[in-house]
Protein backbone atom coordinates (compact mmCIF):
# COMPACT_ATOMS: atom_id res chain seq x y z
CA UNK A 1 0.00 0.00 0.00
CA UNK A 2 0.98 3.34 -0.82
CA UNK A 3 0.52 5.36 2.87
CA UNK A 4 2.51 8.25 1.32
CA UNK A 5 -0.84 10.46 0.60
CA UNK A 6 -2.68 8.67 3.63
CA UNK A 7 -0.20 9.44 6.13
CA UNK A 8 1.81 12.62 4.86
CA UNK A 9 5.54 13.48 5.61
CA UNK A 10 6.88 14.70 8.43
CA UNK A 11 10.93 15.53 8.23
CA UNK A 12 12.84 14.11 11.86
CA UNK A 13 14.46 17.45 13.43
CA UNK A 14 18.32 16.90 14.16
CA UNK A 15 17.89 13.46 13.06
CA UNK A 16 21.65 11.98 13.01
CA UNK A 17 23.02 13.96 16.47
CA UNK A 18 19.57 12.56 18.11
CA UNK A 19 20.13 9.05 16.99
CA UNK A 20 24.24 9.45 17.55
CA UNK A 21 23.19 11.22 20.94
CA UNK A 22 20.70 7.66 22.55
CA UNK A 23 22.84 4.91 20.70
CA UNK A 24 25.31 3.06 22.23
CA UNK A 25 24.84 -0.38 21.67
CA UNK A 26 23.47 -2.07 18.47
CA UNK A 27 22.21 -4.68 20.05
CA UNK A 28 20.70 -3.26 23.18
CA UNK A 29 16.78 -2.17 23.74
CA UNK A 30 15.65 1.61 22.99
CA UNK A 31 12.56 3.14 23.53
CA UNK A 32 11.23 5.88 20.99
CA UNK A 33 8.45 7.87 22.78
CA UNK A 34 7.31 10.15 20.24
CA UNK A 35 7.00 8.12 17.04
CA UNK A 36 5.02 10.67 14.71
CA UNK A 37 5.84 9.22 11.55
CA UNK A 38 8.95 7.04 12.14
CA UNK A 39 11.98 9.22 11.00
CA UNK A 40 13.72 8.44 14.06
CA UNK A 41 12.67 5.50 14.94
CA UNK A 42 13.58 4.01 11.27
CA UNK A 43 17.00 5.85 11.55
CA UNK A 44 17.75 4.18 14.69
CA UNK A 45 16.46 1.18 13.71
CA UNK A 46 19.17 1.03 10.49
CA UNK A 47 21.67 1.25 13.05
CA UNK A 48 20.92 -1.83 15.29
CA UNK A 49 21.81 -5.10 14.53
CA UNK A 50 19.16 -8.34 14.24
CA UNK A 51 19.52 -8.54 18.17
CA UNK A 52 18.45 -4.67 19.09
CA UNK A 53 14.74 -3.97 20.01
CA UNK A 54 12.75 -0.69 19.42
CA UNK A 55 9.36 0.29 21.26
CA UNK A 56 8.17 3.22 19.96
CA UNK A 57 4.50 5.03 21.72
CA UNK A 58 2.78 8.30 20.54
CA UNK A 59 -0.56 8.97 21.95
CA UNK A 60 -1.57 9.77 18.23
CA UNK A 61 -3.67 7.03 16.37
CA UNK A 62 -2.86 7.91 12.73
CA UNK A 63 0.95 7.75 14.32
CA UNK A 64 0.03 4.77 15.66
CA UNK A 65 -1.59 3.38 12.41
CA UNK A 66 1.95 4.29 10.81
CA UNK A 67 3.56 2.45 13.41
CA UNK A 68 1.43 -0.47 12.80
CA UNK A 69 2.75 -0.94 8.93
CA UNK A 70 6.39 -1.00 10.40
CA UNK A 71 5.90 -3.16 12.93
CA UNK A 72 4.58 -6.13 9.95
CA UNK A 73 8.06 -4.76 8.03
CA UNK A 74 10.60 -5.02 10.62
CA UNK A 75 10.11 -7.80 13.91
CA UNK A 76 12.53 -5.47 15.59
CA UNK A 77 9.99 -2.72 16.32
CA UNK A 78 7.13 -2.53 18.55
CA UNK A 79 4.33 -0.03 18.82
CA UNK A 80 2.18 0.88 21.54
CA UNK A 81 -0.75 3.73 21.69
CA UNK A 82 0.45 4.97 24.95
CA UNK A 83 1.76 8.38 26.23
CA UNK A 84 4.31 9.66 28.21
CA UNK A 85 2.15 9.41 31.59
CA UNK A 86 2.25 5.81 31.09
CA UNK A 87 5.71 5.23 29.80
CA UNK A 88 6.30 3.47 32.81
CA UNK A 89 3.15 0.60 32.95
CA UNK A 90 3.55 0.73 29.18
CA UNK A 91 7.33 -0.72 28.90
CA UNK A 92 6.90 -2.84 32.54
CA UNK A 93 3.81 -4.23 30.45
CA UNK A 94 6.03 -5.09 27.49
CA UNK A 95 8.60 -6.69 29.89
CA UNK A 96 11.05 -4.20 29.73
CA UNK A 97 12.74 -3.25 32.72
CA UNK A 98 15.94 -1.42 31.96
CA UNK A 99 16.64 0.11 28.07
CA UNK A 100 20.11 1.28 26.79
CA UNK A 101 18.35 4.79 25.97
CA UNK A 102 15.37 6.86 25.57
CA UNK A 103 14.67 9.22 23.00
CA UNK A 104 11.46 12.23 23.00
CA UNK A 105 11.11 14.63 20.27
CA UNK A 106 8.50 16.59 21.59
CA UNK A 107 5.17 18.69 20.09
CA UNK A 108 3.11 18.04 17.49
CA UNK A 109 4.32 16.36 13.54
CA UNK A 110 3.95 18.16 10.43
CA UNK A 111 0.58 15.90 9.37
CA UNK A 112 -0.96 17.24 12.44
CA UNK A 113 -0.66 20.26 11.83
CA UNK A 114 -1.42 20.38 8.60
CA UNK A 115 -4.72 18.43 9.37
CA UNK A 116 -6.83 20.69 9.05
CA UNK A 117 -9.17 18.75 10.91
CA UNK A 118 -7.75 18.60 14.00
CA UNK A 119 -7.46 22.15 14.61
CA UNK A 120 -3.69 22.65 15.64
CA UNK A 121 -3.15 25.43 13.01
CA UNK A 122 -4.43 28.90 12.26
CA UNK A 123 -3.90 28.19 8.59
CA UNK A 124 -6.33 26.47 8.00
CA UNK A 125 -9.86 26.23 9.31
CA UNK A 126 -10.65 23.70 11.34
CA UNK A 127 -12.52 22.63 14.70
CA UNK A 128 -11.50 24.14 18.04
CA UNK A 129 -9.88 20.68 19.21
CA UNK A 130 -6.02 20.50 19.40
CA UNK A 131 -6.01 16.79 20.81
CA UNK A 132 -3.51 14.85 19.95
CA UNK A 133 -5.07 12.13 21.15
CA UNK A 134 -8.79 12.36 19.89
CA UNK A 135 -9.64 8.96 21.92
CA UNK A 136 -8.89 10.76 25.26
CA UNK A 137 -9.44 14.18 26.94
CA UNK A 138 -11.22 17.39 26.48
CA UNK A 139 -11.10 19.65 22.48
CA UNK A 140 -10.19 23.02 22.79
CA UNK A 141 -14.05 23.97 22.49
CA UNK A 142 -14.87 22.50 25.82
CA UNK A 143 -11.74 23.58 27.69
CA UNK A 144 -12.17 27.18 26.83
CA UNK A 145 -16.55 26.64 28.05
CA UNK A 146 -14.77 26.17 31.68
CA UNK A 147 -11.62 28.49 32.09
CA UNK A 148 -11.93 31.78 33.98
CA UNK A 149 -9.59 35.01 32.08
CA UNK A 150 -7.35 34.66 34.95
CA UNK A 151 -6.41 30.99 34.27
CA UNK A 152 -6.41 31.61 30.19
CA UNK A 153 -4.03 34.88 30.55
CA UNK A 154 -1.36 33.00 33.22
CA UNK A 155 -1.44 29.71 30.61
CA UNK A 156 -0.97 32.21 27.77
CA UNK A 157 1.84 33.97 29.24
CA UNK A 158 3.31 30.60 30.63
CA UNK A 159 2.74 28.55 27.60
CA UNK A 160 3.10 30.95 24.85
CA UNK A 161 5.20 33.77 26.44
CA UNK A 162 2.27 36.50 24.83
CA UNK A 163 3.03 39.64 25.65
CA UNK A 164 -0.72 40.46 25.10
CA UNK A 165 -2.12 37.90 27.12
CA UNK A 166 -5.09 39.71 28.70
CA UNK A 167 -6.15 41.33 25.56
CA UNK A 168 -6.21 38.32 23.72
CA UNK A 169 -7.81 36.10 26.93
CA UNK A 170 -10.72 38.57 26.98
CA UNK A 171 -11.57 39.06 23.42
CA UNK A 172 -11.43 35.11 23.23
CA UNK A 173 -13.69 34.82 26.18
CA UNK A 174 -16.37 37.31 24.61
CA UNK A 175 -16.34 35.76 21.62
CA UNK A 176 -17.15 32.77 23.04
CA UNK A 177 -19.94 33.55 25.13
CA UNK A 178 -21.46 35.66 22.31
CA UNK A 179 -21.05 32.06 20.28
CA UNK A 180 -18.61 33.67 17.52
CA UNK A 181 -15.40 31.67 18.44
CA UNK A 182 -16.71 28.50 16.88
CA UNK A 183 -13.20 27.74 14.95
CA UNK A 184 -9.43 28.45 14.12
CA UNK A 185 -10.53 30.76 11.52
CA UNK A 186 -12.17 32.28 14.51
CA UNK A 187 -9.39 32.00 16.88
CA UNK A 188 -6.90 33.77 14.31
CA UNK A 189 -9.01 36.16 13.78
CA UNK A 190 -9.94 37.33 17.40
CA UNK A 191 -5.79 37.16 17.93
CA UNK A 192 -5.32 39.83 14.92
CA UNK A 193 -7.67 41.85 16.45
CA UNK A 194 -6.64 41.62 19.80
CA UNK A 195 -3.22 42.77 19.75
CA UNK A 196 -2.31 46.00 18.70
CA UNK A 197 -2.51 47.44 15.51
CA UNK A 198 1.76 47.77 15.67
CA UNK A 199 1.92 44.00 16.36
CA UNK A 200 -0.25 42.94 13.46
CA UNK A 201 2.06 42.63 11.11
CA UNK A 202 5.83 41.68 12.31
CA UNK A 203 7.27 38.14 11.45
CA UNK A 204 5.35 36.33 13.63
CA UNK A 205 1.75 35.74 13.16
CA UNK A 206 0.02 37.30 16.22
CA UNK A 207 -2.03 34.10 16.63
CA UNK A 208 1.15 31.81 16.90
CA UNK A 209 2.17 32.11 20.29
CA UNK A 210 -1.84 31.36 21.57
CA UNK A 211 -1.89 28.48 19.27
CA UNK A 212 0.80 27.21 21.05
CA UNK A 213 0.18 28.07 24.39
CA UNK A 214 -3.72 26.57 24.08
CA UNK A 215 -2.19 23.20 22.25
CA UNK A 216 0.29 22.79 25.36
CA UNK A 217 -2.86 23.28 27.99
CA UNK A 218 -5.34 20.52 26.02
CA UNK A 219 -2.77 18.44 25.92
CA UNK A 220 -1.27 18.74 29.82
CA UNK A 221 1.83 18.84 27.37
CA UNK A 222 3.91 20.01 30.60
CA UNK A 223 2.79 17.20 32.99
CA UNK A 224 3.68 14.35 30.28
CA UNK A 225 7.06 16.06 30.23
CA UNK A 226 7.66 15.86 33.66
CA UNK A 227 6.20 11.98 34.31
CA UNK A 228 8.04 11.08 30.63
CA UNK A 229 11.50 12.25 32.13
CA UNK A 230 11.04 10.55 35.74
CA UNK A 231 9.86 7.55 33.88
CA UNK A 232 12.99 7.47 31.49
CA UNK A 233 15.17 7.62 33.98
CA UNK A 234 13.70 4.88 36.55
CA UNK A 235 13.91 2.50 33.34
CA UNK A 236 17.55 3.66 32.45
CA UNK A 237 19.77 1.04 32.81
CA UNK A 238 23.50 2.38 33.90
CA UNK A 239 25.27 3.80 30.83
CA UNK A 240 21.77 4.50 29.16
CA UNK A 241 21.37 7.47 27.52
CA UNK A 242 18.17 10.26 27.75
CA UNK A 243 17.94 12.67 24.50
CA UNK A 244 14.88 15.03 24.12
CA UNK A 245 14.26 17.75 21.49
CA UNK A 246 11.97 20.42 22.17
CA UNK A 247 10.66 23.56 20.34
CA UNK A 248 10.28 26.21 22.90
CA UNK A 249 11.67 27.74 25.67
CA UNK A 250 9.43 26.97 28.31
CA UNK A 251 9.35 23.47 27.40
CA UNK A 252 13.78 23.60 27.41
CA UNK A 253 13.66 25.18 30.50
CA UNK A 254 11.24 22.57 32.26
CA UNK A 255 13.61 19.53 30.76
CA UNK A 256 16.89 20.97 31.95
CA UNK A 257 15.60 21.79 35.55
CA UNK A 258 14.45 18.30 35.55
CA UNK A 259 17.64 16.83 34.29
CA UNK A 260 19.58 18.98 36.63
CA UNK A 261 17.76 17.47 39.57
CA UNK A 262 18.50 14.18 38.52
CA UNK A 263 22.23 15.24 38.05
CA UNK A 264 22.65 17.74 41.51
CA UNK A 265 19.72 16.41 43.42
CA UNK A 266 20.90 17.48 46.88
CA UNK A 267 19.05 19.99 49.26
CA UNK A 268 21.48 20.93 51.93
CA UNK A 269 21.82 24.64 52.06
CA UNK A 270 25.12 26.01 50.61
CA UNK A 271 27.00 26.63 53.71
CA UNK A 272 26.82 23.05 54.27
CA UNK A 273 30.48 21.76 54.15
CA UNK A 274 29.15 17.98 53.03
CA UNK A 275 25.76 16.51 51.97
CA UNK A 276 23.18 15.29 54.70
CA UNK A 277 19.99 14.99 53.09
CA UNK A 278 21.23 11.48 51.67
CA UNK A 279 19.79 12.66 47.45
CA UNK A 280 22.03 11.33 45.56
CA UNK A 281 22.51 12.18 41.87
CA UNK A 282 21.34 9.68 38.64
CA UNK A 283 22.18 10.80 35.86
CA UNK A 284 25.28 13.38 34.27
CA UNK A 285 24.70 16.10 31.45
CA UNK A 286 26.31 14.99 27.90
CA UNK A 287 24.96 17.19 26.01
CA UNK A 288 23.75 20.43 28.82
CA UNK A 289 24.23 23.40 26.35
CA UNK A 290 21.52 22.72 23.76
CA UNK A 291 22.46 20.86 20.11
CA UNK A 292 20.90 23.17 17.73
CA UNK A 293 19.96 22.70 13.63
CA UNK A 294 22.54 23.99 11.58
CA UNK A 295 22.13 26.58 8.64
CA UNK A 296 21.93 23.95 5.75
CA UNK A 297 19.21 21.62 7.94
CA UNK A 298 16.44 24.98 8.58
CA UNK A 299 17.13 25.64 5.38
CA UNK A 300 16.11 22.13 4.19
CA UNK A 301 13.44 22.07 7.41
CA UNK A 302 12.47 25.51 8.62
CA UNK A 303 10.81 23.83 11.10
CA UNK A 304 14.00 22.62 13.24
CA UNK A 305 14.72 26.63 13.60
CA UNK A 306 13.61 26.38 17.33
CA UNK A 307 14.96 22.95 17.55
CA UNK A 308 17.03 22.16 21.21
CA UNK A 309 18.15 18.92 21.89
CA UNK A 310 19.92 18.05 25.47
CA UNK A 311 21.54 14.40 26.16
CA UNK A 312 21.84 12.88 29.86
CA UNK A 313 23.25 9.51 30.92
CA UNK A 314 22.33 7.50 33.95
CA UNK A 315 24.87 6.72 35.99
CA UNK A 316 26.26 3.52 37.08
CA UNK A 317 26.02 2.10 40.84
CA UNK A 318 29.56 3.40 41.65
CA UNK A 319 29.80 6.58 39.82
CA UNK A 320 26.20 7.32 42.19
CA UNK A 321 27.93 6.64 45.07
CA UNK A 322 30.95 8.73 44.31
CA UNK A 323 29.54 11.20 42.84
CA UNK A 324 27.03 11.26 46.64
CA UNK A 325 30.22 11.97 48.02
CA UNK A 326 30.73 15.16 46.83
CA UNK A 327 30.61 18.12 48.95
CA UNK A 328 27.62 20.82 48.72
CA UNK A 329 30.36 23.74 48.16
CA UNK A 330 30.64 21.84 44.38
CA UNK A 331 27.28 22.20 43.75
C1 LIG B 1 7.52 16.05 16.61
S1 LIG B 1 6.52 14.65 16.38
C2 LIG B 1 7.68 13.34 16.33
C3 LIG B 1 8.19 13.06 14.96
C4 LIG B 1 9.06 11.82 14.86
N1 LIG B 1 10.28 11.95 15.65
C5 LIG B 1 9.39 11.51 13.43
O1 LIG B 1 10.58 11.55 13.08
O2 LIG B 1 8.48 11.24 12.66
C6 LIG B 1 5.84 14.42 17.97
C7 LIG B 1 4.97 13.19 18.08
O3 LIG B 1 4.90 12.87 19.45
C8 LIG B 1 3.60 12.63 19.83
N2 LIG B 1 3.47 13.06 21.22
C9 LIG B 1 3.62 14.30 21.70
N3 LIG B 1 3.44 14.31 23.03
C10 LIG B 1 3.22 13.03 23.38
C11 LIG B 1 2.96 12.39 24.63
N4 LIG B 1 2.91 13.08 25.76
N5 LIG B 1 2.81 11.06 24.64
C12 LIG B 1 2.86 10.34 23.49
N6 LIG B 1 3.08 10.89 22.27
C13 LIG B 1 3.24 12.22 22.23
C14 LIG B 1 2.74 13.44 18.88
O4 LIG B 1 1.46 12.85 18.74
C15 LIG B 1 3.55 13.40 17.60
O5 LIG B 1 3.15 12.34 16.79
Amino acid sequence: MDTSTQYPEHIPVLRDAFIDAILSDPDGHYVDCTFGRGGHSRALLARLSSRGRLLALDRDSDAIAVGKELEQQDERFTICHSDFAQLSATLDGEGWNKVSGIGFDLGVSSPQVDNAARGFSFRYDGPLDMRMDTENGQPLSDMLDRVSERELVDLLRSFGDERYARRIATAILKARRSNTLNSTADLENICFHAVPKQARYGSTHPATRTFQALRIWVNGEMDQIDAGIHAAVVHLKPGGKLAIISFHSGEDKRIRDLIASEVRPCTCPPEMPICVCGKKPTMRWLQKKPVRADEQEISSNPRSRSSMLRVAQRLTDEEAAKQAGYSVGQQ
